[in-house]
């Protein structure tokens, strides 16, 4: 499969497909092999030695489960994790990069193939889920699919939980040569599913179960090599049947992940991830994951007055100054409109800048900010006044940018969303060059010496959090406590993770600290606010956590 930008393409369910959708096919050179989506074959080859224990007793436990359920051993496992955003909120959608890390916690899909030729082969796919007994307020009813052209309901709040698994099933039928003949019934297929990604808590379950869905079904269907990048991008326009216009970082940081190494995610000219390793610091420099148990923003019910509303003011934003500051047309990102990052360079090139240094970057940011606030003199618009700046008429603008994905807003603030994006950019490049400058760190400095170099670090996830909470509204009255108190009890810095509006927060802490950091939020915000939770249940809502290792097919020979 050739690397390719994320097509542009309506979403693909819900208008019909103007022309046949793209085949399958297998590259034509070899890629590298880190290209590729990697088969392997020991659990150590997916966990650290810290994590194998607790590992190998989940699998061991999954085998059983699927021999008990189905009488057949399980012919694969695709596995896909979770993501911790440490910097770069909200941007992923204007194409600026980010940097995000892969988390232990993942999505296995357990899966057996059936051959024709098997006496219980029946064309079915039968989908059940193990996760019940760890989160029993959800419900996972095994389903039965008999029909390969399922319908998916995702209206309201009511999305059932096989929704994702059938978001990367068509994926897969769309993009792999099966939809170039319909009629080719899709192998029988039994299927288990094993997450451990706390749900709603803004950490990209749902993206890790398309992404490893969509690897399950296209192994079930074909032997050719899958490359990491392909499997971004069809995981994004698989994972739009559900309602979200998302940017594509957690799906980059779920196939892309690599432990210990946090990834400097770009989309342009192609999505890409390159490693960044995090963890050489004297003393080592570690990341606190605490939930503030409110739920995250989520597609269904209440992305049309959040997420997607971001996403159209951006879009909008960039229209906007575009056309006031004559930049010329800027690209256009997945068929909906232009991106801040494009009137950014269009900027830079007018200006003859030669980015790449410090200076010169923070001077452009300057530049396009004050356009921002010249453009844009007070924070609120109505539709009305929107489309006038645009130059279009009201239902045109309507009907262009706010009916795809469903927007629930009367008034747009285009002036700070901007703002937020392109400052926020600026955190991201002077974030990873710190980080990837620690090498340099873990020769020089020890113990009190590296204090300013986790300040830094810390200093740029704190203005990305008042960033978050003041310019992008993005945060919430209970994360901005946990930051606090993060940061009282000794994190150089903290802040939201994800979607926001609830979700997690992520905080960066020496490990000297991170006893104090983790003590100190059971106490000032579990304690306070979640009196009732158990031993059990605080240590999953507030843990430390490495960078773990990306989406991997697993053929384990001896669990
Ligand atoms: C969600 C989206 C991502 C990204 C983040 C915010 O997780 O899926 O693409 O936009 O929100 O940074």
């Amino acid at each position: 499969m050739a690397s390719a930008s994320i097509p542009a393409s309506p979403s693909p369910w819900t208008t019909p497909h103007p022309s046949p959708p793209p085949t399958y096919s297998p590259p034509l050179s070899f890629p590298p092999p880190e290209d590729l989506v990697p088969t392997v074959t020991r659990l150590h080859d997916i966990y650290s030695s810290v994590d194998l224990p607790h590992q190998t007793s989940r699998w061991h436990a999954l085998v059983a489960r699927f021999k008990a359920l189905y009488d057949r051993p399980m012919t694969f496992v695709a596995r896909s994790p979770g993501r911790v955003n440490l910097i770069g909120e909200h941007i992923d959608y204007s194409w600026f990069p980010v940097l995000p890390m892969a988390t232990v916690h993942d999505v296995l899909v357990a899966v057996c193939v059936l051959p024709q030729n098997d006496p219980v082969a029946d064309d079915r796919i039968i989908l059940s889920n193990v996760s019940s007994s760890k989160y029993p307020t959800r419900v996972f009813n095994t389903r039965d699919f008999q029909d390969p052209f399922f319908e998916i309901s995702t209206t309201g709040t009511d999305v059932d939980w096989s929704a994702y698994f059938l978001a990367g099933l068509k994926g897969a039928l769309m993009f792999s040569k099966l939809c170039a003949a319909e009629t080719s019934p899709l192998p029988t297929m039994r299927i288990l599913v094993d997450g451990d990604i706390p749900p709603c808590a803004g950490l990209s379950a749902s993206s890790a179960f398309v992404c490893s869905s969509l690897l399950a079904v296209l192994a079930a269907t074909t032997s050719s090599m899958i490359e990491k990048s392909f499997l971004v991008n069809s995981s994004v326009i698989s994972e739009r049947v559900l309602g979200v216009n998302s940017g594509g970082m957690d799906q980059a940081a779920s196939v892309f992940g690599v432990r210990d190494h946090a990834l400097l995610v770009d989309f342009r000219p192609l999505v890409s991830a390159k490693p960044v390793r995090v963890l050489d610091t004297v003393p080592p420099l570690c990341f606190v994951l605490a939930n503030s148990l409110v739920v995250a923003a989520n597609r269904a019910e209440t992305g049309p007055d959040t997420y997607n509303v971001r996403v159209v003011e951006t879009v909008l934003a960039a229209e906007i100054l575009a056309r006031k500051y004559n930049v010329g047309r800027l690209e256009i990102r997945d068929g909906f409109g232009g991106t801040l990052r494009g009137f950014y360079d269009r900027v830079c090139e007018q200006e003859g800048w030669t980015m790449g240094d410090r200076e010169s970057e923070e001077r452009a940011v300057r530049e396009v900010v004050r356009r921002v606030q010249e453009t844009f003199d007070r924070d609120q618009y109505s539709l009305d006044e929107v489309a006038e700046k645009l130059g279009q008429k009201t239902e045109d603008m309507v009907r262009k940018y706010m009916t795809r994905f469903p927007i629930r807003a009367k008034y747009l603030n285009l002036r700070d969303r901007s703002i937020h994006v392109i400052e926020e950019s600026f955190r991201v490049k002077c974030f990873s060059s710190l980080l990837a400058s620690s090498t340099v760190h873990l020769r020089t400095l020890s113990g009190s010496e590296s204090r300013p170099y986790f300040d830094a670090l810390g200093a740029l996830m704190n203005a990305s959090q008042a960033s978050c909470a003041n310019f992008f509204e993005c945060s919430c009255p209970e994360v901005d406590e946990l930051t606090q108190i993060a940061r009282r009890y000794g994190a150089a810095g903290s802040r939201m993770t994800g979607t926001g509006w609830g979700g997690c927060t992520v905080s960066l802490v020496r490990a000297d600290k991170v006893a104090d950091v983790i003590n100190g939020l059971k106490k000032e915000y579990y304690a306070v606010r979640y009196p009732g939770l158990s031993a059990s249940q605080l240590e999953e809502a507030v843990f430390a956590i490495r960078p773990g290792n990306g989406t991997a097919l697993a053929k384990i020979e001896d669990v």
